[in-house]
């Protein structure tokens, strides 16, 4: 009985001294704000990511601030409050979080950059694929199958940090093309939100302003792609001009199949969700995350992970069911 006592008085005590990080270490508290659920692939992270987050015992709080900066803030904002332990952020506007991170980290409260690096902040952490690669796969699959030409130039959205690292990786590729007078940069423009409906009137304006005369478009995402080839469709050029694209969006590898879409980038989602929840965990743990990069995100080195893309064809198209990431009905379905 007295062990007993002792044993439950040393327990009492010791919650008392530390309660939270008892209590949290344990079951952390993960808040996950997302610029934008409405497209396809962050939906898909979200749920592998609160799949794997709950394995791992934490809990997930998931905001989507669609595309709204003032949004993503107050939700931040309202899950530093909640008492979260980490905040996982995939950053609409990478430039405007400064003055909330540093709410968080006032508040002890652990800040992950996703997908995309959040610039000018105190953040502990970094996880990506490798964007720059996927830009230089994206300019190497339109340069394969258009080595000359009329080069269209289709970007991401201005406020995410990904469209700029992405298009220092198809420049790479594209200049030594450019320098030797075989292709020709005839326009570029960012698309605001990585909207396909912008896309499509950006790509629109491009056929006219070039008579037609437009052999390449090297855009940076599937939906971006979606609204160029809607555009290329309407003068009956789709399939006949090349198209890049990345995510492997259900739609996108559709129109890969059927000969509009050249080519796009698979990430697999659930490598970057499960890795981005057990390094959240790790961090509120204080154990060591296995790190294998780093970034200047214009306030420090950011320690990072970074992941590994792969080109997507035709020709390798049936490793997305290999993979588990779709199933042969949902590929083949109407
Ligand atoms: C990028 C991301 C892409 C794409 C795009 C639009 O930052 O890396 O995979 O989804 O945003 O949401």
């Amino acid at each position: 009985m007295k062990l007993l006592q002792t044993a439950l008085l040393a327990s009492v005590l010791a919650v008392l001294c530390s309660p939270a990080a008892m209590a949290d270490a344990k079951n952390p508290k993960i808040g996950f704000s997302i610029d934008d659920l409405r497209l396809e692939r962050w939906a898909r992270d979200r749920d592998y990511f609160t799949a794997a987050a709950e394995k791992l015992g934490a809990k997930v709080y998931v905001q989507s601030a669609d595309a709204n900066e003032q949004r993503q803030i107050s939700q931040i904002e309202n899950l530093i409050s909640r008492g979260v332990d980490v905040i996982v952020i995939v950053p609409f506007n990478a430039t405007v979080l400064n003055n909330v991170i540093a709410e968080a980290k006032k508040a002890k409260v652990k800040v992950v950059s996703y997908d995309r690096l959040i610039l000018n902040a105190d953040i502990d952490a970094y996880i990506s694929f490798d964007n720059e690669k996927v830009g230089e796969m994206q300019a190497e699959g339109v340069l394969k199958a258009q080595p000359k030409g009329n080069y269209f130039l289709l970007g991401g959205a201005p406020t995410d940090n990904n469209a700029k690292i992405l298009r220092e990786g198809q420049m790479k590729v594209l200049q030594p093309a450019i320098d030797k007078g075989d292709i020709k940069i005839v326009g570029q423009q960012w698309v605001k939100e990585w909207n396909p409906t912008e896309a499509l009137s950006i790509i629109e304006n491009a056929l006219t302003a070039n008579s037609n005369k437009i052999d390449g478009i090297v855009a940076s995402n599937d939906a971006t792609a979606g609204g160029a080839i809607q555009a290329l469709n309407a003068q009956k050029l789709a399939g006949k001009v090349p198209v890049s694209g990345q995510d492997a969006d259900l739609a996108a590898i559709k129109r890969v199949i059927a000969g509009t879409q050249t080519m796009t980038v698979y990430k697999p989602l659930k490598l970057i969700a499960s890795e981005a929840a057990k390094l959240s965990v790790q961090l509120v743990r204080d154990e060591k995350p296995a790190y294998n990069s780093e970034y200047d995100n214009g306030s420090k080195k950011v320690q990072t992970i970074l992941l590994k893309p792969t080109p997507l064809t035709k020709d390798n198209v049936k490793l997305l069911v290999e993979d588990g990431f779709y199933t042969q009905a949902q590929i083949d379905g109407q």
